[in-house]
């Protein structure tokens, strides 16, 4: 299959790059940092989760920093959500997209949403008219498609099940997470293929966590299978609290160059995506997680 002559970035930074700081953000940094995104050309920001304060204290403040945010309106601004709870109190600032969740793996499901697969599922199911009758556009996560940290090997059988049963229940767009980084680029070529047989790569993405330094190398597959969808995260911020040993996600600045050398079009503009992931490197106090963003910057001292 050709390489995809565009590419849709989808910025997961302030959510999946943030959840799991350490140290709690004042509300008005992630209103800047997201601010500051928008202005890069970005089409999709996925905001912050309405998920149980309990579980991710980081985010929250979700309802302050979704109302505050300057939207743009050619910009789509997601936001996780795990149950009807979080969809409930998404609604009440006025959310047009959200993220949904789910895993192939049991013990996953348990660790990071206290529920088993199909209890996630009828979640899921339950959410979803109240989002239709809402008019919010849903977008699926599927995590640990290429491992787990607690169950090892995941199926791609399993993988492109879920995936199907996602689209049925209404979600536009899955995204393929590879939670903890573990994926290389054969086994990323065999899921993706398990799951084109089910579903077309027009409503696929990829998200991958760069644990093990393979991300951009299995992103590099997924566009060789005609993946035009991907999710990063500025100066690779990141990880899942509850996936252990699962580090940042994909640079986005380092997407972005790969993207740009490939003659790939994204809309996005890398020196002011590098700002950003100056921005907010600086304000959590350690370099960058991206070798693009490191080159740039030391080039340009
Ligand atoms: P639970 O404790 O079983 O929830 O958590 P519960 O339904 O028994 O409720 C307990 C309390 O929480 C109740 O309050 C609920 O009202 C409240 P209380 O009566 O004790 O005062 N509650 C909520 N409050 C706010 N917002 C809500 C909400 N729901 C219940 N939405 C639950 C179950 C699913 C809520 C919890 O496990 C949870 O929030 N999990 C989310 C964990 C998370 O955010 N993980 C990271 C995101 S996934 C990820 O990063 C992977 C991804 O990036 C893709 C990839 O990388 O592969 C997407
Ligand atoms: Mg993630």
């Amino acid at each position: 299959m050709p390489f995809p002559t565009k590419v849709k970035l989808v910025e997961v930074g302030p959510r999946d790059g943030l959840q799991n700081e350490a140290m709690t953000i004042p509300t008005d940094v992630k209103i800047e940092f997201i601010n500051r995104l928008s202005a890069t050309g970005l089409s999709v920001i996925e905001t912050t989760s309405f998920v149980s304060p309990k579980w991710v204290p980081q985010l929250a403040d979700n309802h302050e920093v979704f109302s505050k945010i300057n939207q743009k309106a050619h910009i789509s601004y997601p936001v996780l959500i795990p149950n009807l709870t979080g969809l409930e109190r998404a609604l009440t600032v006025d959310v047009k997209e959200i993220a949904l969740f789910c895993t192939p793996s049991e013990k996953f499901s348990q660790r990071n949403t206290n529920c088993t697969v199909a209890e996630s599922l009828a979640r899921i199911a339950e959410l979803m008219p109240v989002a239709k009758k809402h008019n919010l556009r849903v977008r699926g996560y599927i995590s640990c498609v290429l491992g787990c940290p607690y169950e090892g090997d995941i199926s791609p059988h399993a993988v492109a099940d879920l995936a199907e049963k996602l689209i049925q229940l209404g979600c536009y767009e899955i995204s393929l997470g590879d939670t903890i980084g573990v994926g290389t680029p054969k086994k990323t070529a065999a899921m993706l293929e398990t799951v084109m047989k089910k579903i077309p790569v027009e409503k696929l993405a990829v998200h991958f966590h760069d644990t093990y330094g393979q991300a951009l190398a299995n992103i590099y597959v997924a566009l060789e299978h005609g993946v035009s969808v991907i999710d990063s995260s500025v100066s690779g911020l990141g990880g899942c609290p509850y996936a252990k040993g699962a580090s940042g996600n994909v640079a986005s600045e380092d997407v972005l160059y790969m993207l740009n050398g490939m003659g790939i079009e994204t809309g996005v503009d890398l020196e002011k995506l590098i700002a950003v992931g100056q921005f907010i490197s600086g304000f959590l106090k350690r370099p960058s997680q991206s070798k693009v963003n490191v080159a740039f910057s030391s080039r340009n001292k």
